[in-house]
C-alpha cells in the first residue's frame, strides 16, 4: 500500500478553494483513485464550535484564544481524518490547513513563523499546497454573504500578504482569476504530475 498523498488548498475567502477541492476530488475519484475530501475548521467537535464562533455576531476572542481553538481543532482533525486517510494510502485533500492559521491569525498580530512552527511540531506536512491567488476586491465580490466588507478588506489584505511569503518546492501559487474549469484543469494536471512523481519514487523504494 502507498503512503497516501496529502494535498492542501489555501487562499483568502472567495478565492474558490472549496469549489476547486470538490472538483479535484471528483476527477481523481473518476480516475479510480481513493480520495478523502476534508476541510478546516473540521467537522469534529472543536471545528463545529469554531464555525459557530466565526459565523456569530462578533469575534470577541483574543487572537491567542482563536489560535488555541484552531490548534485544538487541527489536532483532532489530524488524528481523526488526516493520519488515518494517509495510512490507508488515500489521497487526502483538505480545504484549508495550517497555512490558514499562519495567515489569518498572523494577520491579527501573532507571529506567522511561530504559528507555522507550532503546527509543524504535530501536523503532517502536505505533499502539495495550492495557494489560490486572487486580488481582495475580486475575492470579496465573489462572496455570497459579504460580511462587513469594509472591515474584511484590510484584514484580507494582511492575510494575503502573509500567504504571499510562503515559498518552497511544495507550494504552488496559482492564479485564481481563471474560469473555474480552466483553474480545475491546471490543478488536476499539477496534482497528477505530483502523484506520478511520488508513485515513481515509491517503486524505487526511496520513500
Ligand atoms: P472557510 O473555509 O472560508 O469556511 P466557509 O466555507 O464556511 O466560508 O473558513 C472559515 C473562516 O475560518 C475563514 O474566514 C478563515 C478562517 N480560518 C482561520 O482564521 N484560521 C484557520 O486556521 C482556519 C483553518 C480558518
Amino acid at each position: 500500500m502507498g503512503r497516501g498523498f496529502f494535498l492542501a488548498l489555501e487562499g483568502i475567502d472567495g478565492s474558490g478553494k472549496t469549489t476547486q477541492a470538490r472538483l479535484l476530488a471528483v476527477s481523481l475519484l473518476q480516475q479510480g483513485r481513493e480520495v478523502v475530501l476534508t476541510r478546516e475548521p473540521s467537522d469534529g467537535e472543536a471545528g463545529q464550535k469554531l464555525r459557530r464562533y466565526l459565523q456569530g455576531p462578533g469575534r470577541n476572542l483574543s487572537p491567542r484564544e482563536e489560535l488555541d481553538l484552531f490548534l485544538a481543532d487541527r489536532r483532532e482533525h489530524v488524528e481523526r481524518v488526516i493520519k488515518p486517510g494517509l495510512a490507508a494510502g488515500r489521497i487526502v485533500i483538505t480545504d484549508r490547513y495550517y497555512y490558514s492559521t499562519m495567515a489569518y491569525q498572523g494577520a491579527l498580530g501573532l507571529d506567522p513563523g511561530e504559528i507555522l512552527a507550532a503546527n509543524e511540531a504535530f501536523a503532517p506536512c502536505p505533499d502539495l499546497v495550492f495557494l489560490l491567488i486572487l486580488p481582495v476586491p475580486q475575492a470579496l465580490a465573489r462572496l455570497r454573504r459579504p460580511r462587513q466588507v469594509s472591515e474584511l478588506a484590510p484584514y484580507l489584505e494582511r492575510v494575503a500578504a502573509i500567504y504571499d511569503t510562503l515559498e518552497g518546492p511544495r507550494i504552488q501559487k496559482v492564479d485564481a482569476g481563471a474560469t473555474s474549469q480552466a483553474l480545475h484543469a491546471t490543478l488536476l494536471a499539477a496534482t497528477v504530475a505530483a502523484l506520478e512523481k511520488v508513485e515513481g519514487g515509491e517503486s524505487q523504494a526511496t520513500r
